[in-house]
């Protein structure tokens, strides 16, 4: 399955640093008033590096995503932190694990382009609680000319060279934000949670995808993996010389959130 192969290393490759995930619960808290006795929903919320914070919340917290070695990770971190949260194995593209008309807030970051937006939207509005409540989703942004990014492009276009489409986080976003707007749902502006400066050397974006299965949040042959990533070895060393040399990249945390009304 996709991602049970990556839990060990997801941290490394894709973690968003300490304090930046301090500043994503503060401004999940602007964007949603007092916090105090809500139940939250997260969905896919992998090794939990962004949850943390939201544990040590007086919130009522439970957490879901579909690979038990992502939430098995979750589980020890929180564990090292001397908290329990309640973590369930369940698929987004299913029932949520979620009573109906019970939550205040469902979050998910980097998660929801993996499920059916229509299937998304109608979950979200079966367990907010009435009157309404809020639908919040988070990804981190980078600006087009930094190495992931360009790398992530290029591989895309290669994969679709092979007659292959990668999922688009936006594009899924953007339909599950138009269903609910479609129900009365209300948007708020994209806000910026936080902004830090990593090192990337191409040969880790490579090695995260020779690494692991499926290739841009879709499944494929084998075959047409290692041919995909052995052309993008070839146009990334033509492109960057040195690919273990580290280059700067900007990266920022986004969030955008629809308040949805119920009932
Ligand atoms: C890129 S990771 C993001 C994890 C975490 N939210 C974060 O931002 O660090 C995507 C997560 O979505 C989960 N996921 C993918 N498809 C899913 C599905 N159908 N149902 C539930 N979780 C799913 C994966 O297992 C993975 O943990």
């Amino acid at each position: 399955m996709l991602y049970d192969d990556q839990a060990a290393r997801f941290d490394e490759r894709a973690g968003v640093p300490t304090d930046a995930a301090e500043a994503v619960a503060a401004a999940l808290v602007e964007i949603v008033g007092p916090v105090e006795g809500q139940r939250w929903l997260e969905v896919g919320a992998g090794t939990g590096g962004l949850s943390l914070p939201l544990l040590r919340m007086p919130i009522r917290y439970t957490a879901f995503d579909r690979s038990p070695a992502m939430l098995q990770v979750f589980r020890e971190r929180a564990d090292a932190a001397g908290l329990a949260p309640e973590l369930r194995v369940a698929d987004g593209d299913a029932r949520w694990p979620a009573e109906d008309a019970g939550t205040d807030v469902v979050f998910s970051a980097r998660a929801l382009h993996h499920l059916d937006p229509h299937h998304a939207a109608a979950e979200t509005r079966r367990v907010l609680r009435t009157p309404g409540g809020w639908l919040v989703l988070g990804r981190v942004r980078r600006p087009p000319d930094s190495p992931k990014s360009v790398l992530r492009r290029q591989m895309r276009r290669m994969l679709e060279a092979q007659g292959f489409a990668g999922r688009s986080h936006q594009a899924r976003a953007d339909a599950v934000f138009a269903a609910l707007e479609g129900a009365g749902g209300r948007r708020v502006q994209p806000r910026v949670a936080a902004r830090w400066t990593g090192a990337h050397r191409p040969a880790d974006s490579l090695a995260a995808w020779e690494g692991k299965n499926g290739l841009a949040g879709i499944e494929i042959t084998a075959q047409v993996k290692a041919r995909v990533l052995r052309d993008l070895r070839k146009w990334a060393q033509a492109e960057y010389g040195d690919l273990h040399r580290p280059l700067d990249q900007e990266e920022a945390f986004e969030l955008e959130a629809i308040r949805v009304p119920t009932g």
